[in-house]
């Protein structure tokens, strides 16, 4: 009830204020939660998540470190699961933007949204590094994204900085990069939450699938068969000889996705947190984009700290 919700998030305020402080990307401040970096609302949110959401064993999430894919992966995974529903001469992506079809689960009105009357599988995403879930949702599936960090690191600077307070001084690509080597970044450090879902596939590889940008743009017609497994729902012989598997990987192109109407204009609401233009969301959607901004020296720095944190893991980029 209304009492009980506003003595939860009243012990959330007090628990906040104790917890060590970074400056954000977007927000004035970052609050160190269990060693990843959360904006004050977004760690609100988890908390409640904690108190409040209700995993069923057919969820299925979409996990990832921000802009490393989300909303290219929203849109595979619901046009893999969703192939027997639509023609892809008239799909629901033609005008549903990939964020609208599939909740953030990071930025809801736990008290209010219960997601009840969603039907099963209910499709949500997170931004949220594996440790921070809870642990009701260890029955669903899950689907995680990762991306060349240097790739990440400018996606994020560009996108954030738009998004950044008019009240706050502009944050350089320096500093910027100085803060993402340390991990002072919105649902940083990068390493962890990557390896956080990393390790955690290789225990249960039936109930997380662990994908990466850069596969998924040099082979997606491949990704999209092993969503489909994953999903228990593999494509068949009847299906690769219609090609839907390649109607799949066009509609979720960067090309198709950026060029539709409902992409191009209006907001995305993610709950009370943000509102982010949806064009925002389609840049250039390329391998290597870092080379235009990081010099060979920080190439090396990052490189190393790759290297050094995925040692002895498997993953490398
Ligand atoms: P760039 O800024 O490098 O272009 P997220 O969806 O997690 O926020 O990540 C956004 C990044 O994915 C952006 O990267 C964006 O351009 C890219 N992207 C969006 N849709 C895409 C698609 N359909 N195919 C490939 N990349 C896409």
């Amino acid at each position: 009830d209304d009492a009980e919700y506003k003595k939860i998030c009243e012990n959330h305020k007090h628990l906040i204020e104790t917890l060590p402080k970074c400056n954000g990307w977007r927000t004035l401040h970052l609050h160190n939660y269990n060693g990843y970096w959360l904006s004050t609302k977004i760690l609100k949110s988890n908390l409640l998540i904690h108190a409040y959401f209700k995993s069923q064993p057919t969820d299925i999430f979409l996990a990832s470190f921000m802009k490393s894919g989300t909303t290219w992966l929203k849109a595979l995974v619901f046009s893999t699961l969703n192939r027997d529903r639509y023609t892809f001469s008239n799909h629901h992506l033609h005008n549903h933007s990939p964020h609208s079809i599939i909740p953030v689960i990071d930025a809801e009105s736990y008290h209010i949204t219960d997601f009840t009357n969603l039907s099963a599988p209910r499709l949500f995403s997170t931004h949220y590094p594996l440790p921070l879930l809870p642990a009701c949702m260890s029955c669903a599936k899950l689907v995680y994204v990762c991306r060349d960090p240097k790739d990440v690191l400018v996606s994020k600077w560009l996108f954030m900085s738009k998004l950044r307070s008019k009240d706050l001084p502009p944050l350089s690509f320096d500093e910027a990069f100085e803060l993402f080597c340390v991990g002072a970044s919105e649902y940083g450090p990068f390493w962890e939450h990557v390896l956080s879902y990393w390790r955690a596939s290789l225990e249960n590889p039936d109930k997380i699938l662990f994908l990466k940008y850069e596969e998924m743009k040099k082979e997606p017609e491949m990704v999209v068969r092993k969503l489909a497994a994953f999903l228990g729902k593999a494509v068949t012989v009847e299906e690769e000889e219609k090609g839907v598997v390649r109607e799949i990987v066009k509609l979720c192109s960067f090309e198709n996705l950026s060029n539709l109407e409902v992409n191009k204009t209006g907001v995305e609401k993610f709950g009370k947190v943000l509102d982010v233009e949806k064009r925002d969301f389609f840049r250039k959607g390329v391998i290597g984009d870092w080379k235009n901004y990081l010099s060979d020296e920080m190439k090396e720095r990052i490189d190393g700290i790759t290297d050094e944190k995925f040692k002895g893991s498997g993953l490398t980029f």
